[in-house]
């Protein structure tokens, strides 16, 4: 049983690889090439869902079991914003090239200069959606709640991380080991949730359920 996940990077292969070992031995985790895929998706979409669809579909191509993620910051006093467009916020305002991590922050920094403490909050999502080759599909979503610091704090991680308060832990996500971030974050909670519901779907689940 072939499971394409649309991405090119082999961190997120071998991530999802080890992921589903347990649960799901019989998966055969691949790259796109692997299948003689080669395009990029536009994300199009307006949603963390749709994009992650969007991705799913182009690789399931009606004959494997098809993965696409998205994934992004959400901040409550942008009214959501970046969202979507995340890796690109500061590229989308001109102010960098496609996806420029440092300008990126700048300008979450200078959009909440005036924001006061309290009304800071701020979640990570991360979407996986699912295309199955009989063209039945799912999504699964997982979030986590924190709030923008006016600072960066700590060296790991990538994306927004130095800049995103996870008050359970008093540290930032930059501040956190792999394994701590992992056991907490948006994209810890969708993988294990897009495990165990691919699980069910391939024994026999009703979708939705
Ligand atoms: P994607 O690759 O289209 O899912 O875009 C995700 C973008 O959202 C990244 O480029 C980051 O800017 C941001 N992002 C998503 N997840 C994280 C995270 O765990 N930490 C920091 N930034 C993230």
């Amino acid at each position: 049983m072939k499971l394409i996940l649309a991405s090119h990077n082999p961190k997120k292969i071998a991530e999802l690889r080890s992921l589903l070992a347990e649960c799901l031995p019989e998966a055969e985790v691949l790259p796109p090439d692997a299948v003689g895929l080669t395009g990029e998706v536009e994300e199009t979409g307006a949603t963390f869902e749709e994009n992650a669809l969007l991705k799913a579909r182009a690789v399931s191509q009606g004959r494997y079991i098809g993965v696409g993620d998205d994934s992004g910051l959400t901040v409550d006093a942008l009214n959501g914003e970046p969202g979507v467009w995340s890796a690109r916020f500061a590229a989308r305002s001109g102010l960098a090239g496609e996806h420029d991590d440092a300008a990126n922050n700048r300008l979450l920094l200078e959009r909440l200069r005036e924001v006061p403490d309290g009304a800071r909050g701020a979640a990570f999502v991360c979407c996986i959606a699912c295309v199955l080759p009989d063209g039945r599909s799912f999504t699964v979503r997982g979030e986590v709640r924190g709030s923008i610091l006016r600072a960066y704090r700590g060296a790991g991680g990538f994306g927004y991380d130095p800049l995103f308060l996870y008050a359970p832990l008093g540290r930032s996500f930059a501040e956190l080991t792999p394994a701590e971030k992992n056991a907490v974050s948006h994209r810890g909670v969708a993988l294990r949730g897009f495990a165990a519901r691919l699980a069910r779907e391939l024994a026999g689940g009703a979708p939705g359920d």
